[in-house]
């Protein structure tokens, strides 16, 4: 069991010690350790049970820090950085010889953001070093967005979850990185793609990929809980799939004729927003449910919803 609490003093001191602590962020929470430190940084690896190519994200609290860390900064990256941090917005910058390679997985970018949490903000300003983190969770499964949901599968681990409450975004950060200037997002999360593309135009992005090593992040299969998720129109998935072990993840409104137990509403007010925030709390009750099959639907897809859907269709891929 990892001690939960918001001792901001606790959590440094672990850190500094080369331990790892779960921190807050608006996004997910993060597995944070020493980004400095190869000890640290392997010690991430195997407490997430994560395959060394996926490498991990630095958390900074400002672009002092980040230009401390990175080789260059391209003016469209500038450009996002000063409109988006602190924020949900992940950069793929060229690294200095500081970062280890062991947390790029030997690639010669790194993944930076400045996150936008006051705990971990705080907690960054008060260190000499920067935080690597991934999201903390074991590898392929849904992310973390309470403290409990850190400790549930992962409080055996470590000795510190700082707890900054459910997290306000509730999915991760949109990366994005450069090739030959320009533009292209690695993973759409919480950060619009409308959004970016209002301050630097038009913005490709990746495809999926179960094999690509220049897209570690874009496995096909991924974000998913234990049991089978199937996508599709509910009403058509129940007509094929319904009996008393179906559960439904619906977005907006309740399936008739449906035990109201098997059932959550992702967003009872329709909002993209509250959707993503509760995206990942629901998909790990869900596994709880005494069901052997999730029955999902995409939401619209515009702001938000790229992200949730395409969180859902991984979560989906088996
Ligand atoms: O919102 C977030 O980004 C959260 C919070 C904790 O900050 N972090 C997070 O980390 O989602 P993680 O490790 O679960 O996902 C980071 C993704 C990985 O899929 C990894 O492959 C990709 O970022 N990534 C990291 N460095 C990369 C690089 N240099 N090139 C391409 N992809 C990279
Ligand atoms: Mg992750």
């Amino acid at each position: 069991m990892a001690t939960i609490g918001t001792d901001i003093q606790a959590a440094k001191s672990f850190l500094e010690q080369n331990e790892l602590v779960a921190i807050p962020t608006e996004t997910v929470y993060g597995l944070a350790g020493n980004a400095f430190n190869t000890e640290a940084i392997a010690q991430i690896f195997e407490v997430k049970n994560r395959p060394a190519f996926d490498p991990l994200i630095v958390h900074t609290h400002s672009l002092h820090e980040v230009k401390k860390i990175v080789k260059a900064l391209p003016e469209k990256a500038l450009q996002l950085a000063e409109h988006f941090w602190p924020g949900p917005l992940t950069l793929l910058l060229p690294k200095q010889s500081s970062i280890p390679d062991l947390a790029t997985s030997g690639m010669s970018t790194v993944a930076v953001r400045i996150p936008q949490q006051p705990l971990t903000l705080e907690l960054l300003k008060s260190l000499t070093f920067p935080l690597v983190a991934p999201s903390a969770n074991p590898f392929g499964y849904v992310s973390p967005t309470t403290a409990q949901h850190v400790e549930d599968q992962l409080g055996h681990k470590i000795p510190y979850i700082l707890d900054g409450g459910r997290c306000a975004v509730g999915i991760e950060s949109t990366i994005v990185g450069f090739e030959n200037g320009q533009p292209v997002i690695h993973r759409i999360g919480g950060c619009g793609r409308e959004d970016i593309e209002a301050i630097i135009g038009k913005v490709k992005l990746m495809a999926h990929s179960s094999s690509n090593p220049k897209a570690p992040g874009m496995l096909k299969s991924h974000y998913s809980p234990g049991k089978k998720v199937v996508l599709g129109q509910l009403k058509e998935l129940i007509e094929k799939y319904n009996n008393d072990r179906t559960g439904i993840l619906a977005f907006k409104e309740p399936m008739p004729g449906i035990n109201p137990k098997h059932q959550i509403v992702l967003a009872p007010d329709g909002s993209l927003t509250t959707a993503a925030k509760n995206l990942f709390s629901a998909l790990r009750e869900m596994d709880k449910m005494d069901i052997d099959i999730i029955l999902t639907e995409k939401v619209p897809e515009r702001g938000l919803g790229l992200a949730i859907n395409d969180r859902l269709k991984r979560a989906a891929a088996k």
